[in-house]
């Protein structure tokens, strides 16, 4: 599923209408270049899991990992700077099997340490305020989640 983005912001609705869907557990993997709205993204995924200020989802470059605690916890992961044999010393699998929903930048630097069902979010640059975002649903969890998602927001894939 393909969606389009023309400012920051709306970047962040669509995160948002996708968060209101996630449930504990669950997993975004998000992928793109630098500045393609990754962070804006889970602004809003934190808004739609029930965040009210998610103005201090910012890029967690420096800690790894940012713990948001709230009704469902949310983990924002940022590996950019990260090796995949770092990140299995550092066990950061387990938190897939958490009971939190874990939001991962850079997802594609740990391939193999990524659980078998995830949400995939591609960003990619199309213009200087646009983006083009596209949703790849993987397992049945993924799929239903993505099926509920755009009969809501009115997109037919
Ligand atoms: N349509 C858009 N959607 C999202 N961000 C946009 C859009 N248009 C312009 N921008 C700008 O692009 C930048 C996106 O920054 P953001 O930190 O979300 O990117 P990122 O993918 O997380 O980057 P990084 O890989 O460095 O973490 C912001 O400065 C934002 O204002
Ligand atoms: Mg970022």
């Amino acid at each position: 599923m393909m969606l389009h983005s023309r400012s920051p912001s709306q970047t962040i609705r669509i995160g948002k209408q996708l968060g209101r869907f996630l449930r504990r557990g669950d997993v975004v993997a998000l992928v793109g270049e630098l500045g393609t709205g990754k962070t804006q993204l889970i602004k809003g995924l934190a808004q739609g899991i029930g965040f009210k200020k998610s103005a201090y989802i910012s890029s967690p470059s420096f800690t790894l990992i940012n713990e948001h605690p709230g009704k469902i916890t949310l983990y924002h992961m940022d590996l950019y700077r990260m090796e995949e044999e770092e990140a299995k010393e550092l066990g950061l699998e387990e938190y897939f099997q958490g009971d939190g929903v874990t939001a991962v930048e850079w997802a594609d630097k740990i391939p193999s340490l990524l659980p078998g069902q995830l949400l995939w979010i591609h960003l990619y640059y199309t213009g200087k305020q646009t983006r083009s975002i596209e949703l790849v649903p993987l397992g049945e969890r993924y799929e239903a989640l993505l099926k509920q998602f755009s009969s809501e927001f009115g997109v037919k894939h």
